[in-house]
């Protein structure tokens, strides 16, 4: 298949490199309003190939996107130190209207995928403004953020993350949550895990854990300056989900009808994802403690949605 990203900096090309090293699709195409970037970013994975696959890596306009089954779209700006995700709004649903039409005219039946931050609501103006089924309107919400909570859940129990299932669900952000009630390893509940191995799953150990998954983005972009090789990989998961059509269950952001009371909002929790983008939504079991949370986040993200004028 072949694959269009659109923004080539670090987490576009991140997306390109993990992609390219897998062999995940048979071409990608970088497309930047900076062409220099995204000609020089395309030539460099392309010269990562010869070590891993077949993938023929490229870069050009809007028009070479054509017949592209997937586009990600990873243009705007990222945080800088001290900013929040949703303070990116403004700027980068700016770029999302100069480019959503030029990427549709090029791949009309492409499955797009967000990666833009603030990425829940990037997923819902995306939506908007293309116009296509939300289903088909992926974006890569909590994909990362269950990535590193399986994997504090995994150093903690010592056991591979793989071999655990536990997401987060609600905003890619402050406000996400951690679903302990309905986390597993094995066939275990977590808790239970943490008992048989005999390393306790405490209230200390739960917060520093929280910790570890919510702020993670602060503490690399206040050491490196954003944040790159964790989405890349989440990016090529789902690239790879679709273009396969795996039907996986991946925590990722659509804009959905009813999630806790609120409605149309776009927001991660399992989803099975396919050729299609989006096959069927799961509502896993949650405390009390968690409704509340996931509604809370679901209000904040349709509230800030709703101040913004597009
Ligand atoms: C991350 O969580 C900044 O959203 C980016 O790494």
């Amino acid at each position: 298949m072949k694959i269009g990203i659109v923004g080539a900096g670090m987490v576009g090309s991140a997306a390109g490199y993990a992609i390219a090293l897998k062999g995940s699709a048979s071409q990608i195409v970088f497309v930047d309003y900076n062409s220099d970037l995204a000609r020089a970013q395309a030539q460099d994975i392309a010269h990562a190939v010869p070590f891993a696959s077949s993938t023929v890596v490229t870069a050009g306009d809007y028009d070479m996107l054509k017949g592209a089954g997937i586009v990600i779209l990873a243009a705007g700006v990222g945080q800088k130190p001290g900013e929040s995700r949703l303070q990116l709004l403004a700027r980068n649903a700016d770029v999302f209207r100069q480019i959503i039409g030029k990427v549709l005219s090029a791949a009309p039946d492409a499955v797009l995928i967000v990666a833009t931050n603030p990425v829940d609501i990037m997923t819902q103006i995306a939506t908007r403004l293309s116009g296509l089924d939300p289903a088909r309107v992926v974006g890569s919400g909590t994909i990362l953020d269950t990535a590193r909570f399986r994997y504090l859940i995994g150093v903690h129990l010592g056991i591979a993350p793989q071999s655990v299932h536990a997401y987060v669900l609600g905003e890619h952000g402050d406000s996400e949550v951690l679903a302990w009630s309905s986390a597993r390893a094995g066939a275990l509940s977590v808790k239970e895990f943490a008992a048989q191995m005999k390393s306790p799953l405490t209230e200390n150990v739960k917060a520093k854990i929280d910790d570890g998954v919510r702020n993670a983005a602060y503490t690399i972009i206040n050491g490196k300056g954003a944040t790159w090789y964790g989405i890349g990989a989440g990016l090529e998961r789902l690239v790879r989900a679709i273009s396969r059509d795996e039907q996986t269950v991946q925590s990722v952001s659509i804009v959905t009808p009813k999630v806790e009371g609120v409605h149309d909002v776009a927001l991660s929790i399992p989803r099975i994802v396919g050729a299609t983008g989006v096959v069927a939504d799961l509502f896993p079991e949650l405390d009390d403690a968690e409704h509340d949370a996931l509604g809370a986040s679901a209000r904040l993200l349709k509230s800030t949605l709703d101040a913004l004028d597009y």
